[in-house]
């Protein structure tokens, strides 16, 4: 449950052009304080190349990805502040995979995670979809809890070439979707 301040809005919504620009801007200028959790989360703990992070969330990417029919791209907002995002992208008619889930580091802990991940679930049973499936590090233990307490189960841990060339030790979680 979202348990931050009553008063607040927060509302979670598809990610518009207009807001890939704004999430653009946030991922950046986290990136640029090397202490953030958005550059560890990014670059420090999985060893992605900065330039790599910066092409995954440039501009361009992010529009391409707000607008990709085989994406759902959600935000939510507070107080009309960006505060975290989630994206889906389908695998198959049946199987889609969370890509990334992320919050701002002031806005963790308080229930929009999760509340992010139920939205999303809400759409794919529409939809039709029947497993949500997720790779975490294998270390990341935080996230990793985060999965396991909205109910995904661990199929496996496996290590994978990563793209910048370094092996990725990874959990991988499936959650199956209710009808
Ligand atoms: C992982 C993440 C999306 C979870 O969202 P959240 O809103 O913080 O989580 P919720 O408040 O909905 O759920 C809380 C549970 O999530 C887990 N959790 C994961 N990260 C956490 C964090 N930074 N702070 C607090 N709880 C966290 C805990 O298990 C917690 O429950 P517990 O305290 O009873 O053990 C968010 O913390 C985040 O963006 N972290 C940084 C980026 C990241 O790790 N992304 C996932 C991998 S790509």
């Amino acid at each position: 449950m979202y348990n931050g301040r009553p008063n607040m809005a927060m509302i979670i919504r598809k990610a518009t052009v207009e807001d890939a620009k704004q999430l653009h801007k946030m991922m950046l200028a986290g990136l640029e304080d090397k202490t953030s959790e958005a550059y560890k989360a990014n670059i420090e703990r999985f060893g992605i190349p900065e330039e790599y992070v910066r092409r995954v969330f440039s501009l361009e990417a992010l529009t391409k990805a707000v607008k990709d029919p085989k994406q759902l791209f959600l935000i939510a907002v507070e107080n009309q502040k960006l505060i975290g995002f989630v994206q889906t992208i389908r695998q198959n008619e049946t199987t889609a995979e969370l890509d990334r889930i992320f919050l701002v580091p002031e806005m963790t802990g308080k229930g929009v995670g999760t509340l992010l991940l139920s939205k999303t679930l809400e759409t794919l049973k529409r939809e039709k979809f029947e497993k949500l499936t997720v790779k975490a590090g294998r270390d990341e233990t935080q996230a990793r809890r985060f999965y396991e307490k909205n109910g995904f189960e661990l199929v496996e841990e496996t290590s994978i070439q990563a793209p910048w060339g370094r092996e990725l030790r990874l959990a991988i979680y499936e959650l199956e979707i209710k009808s």
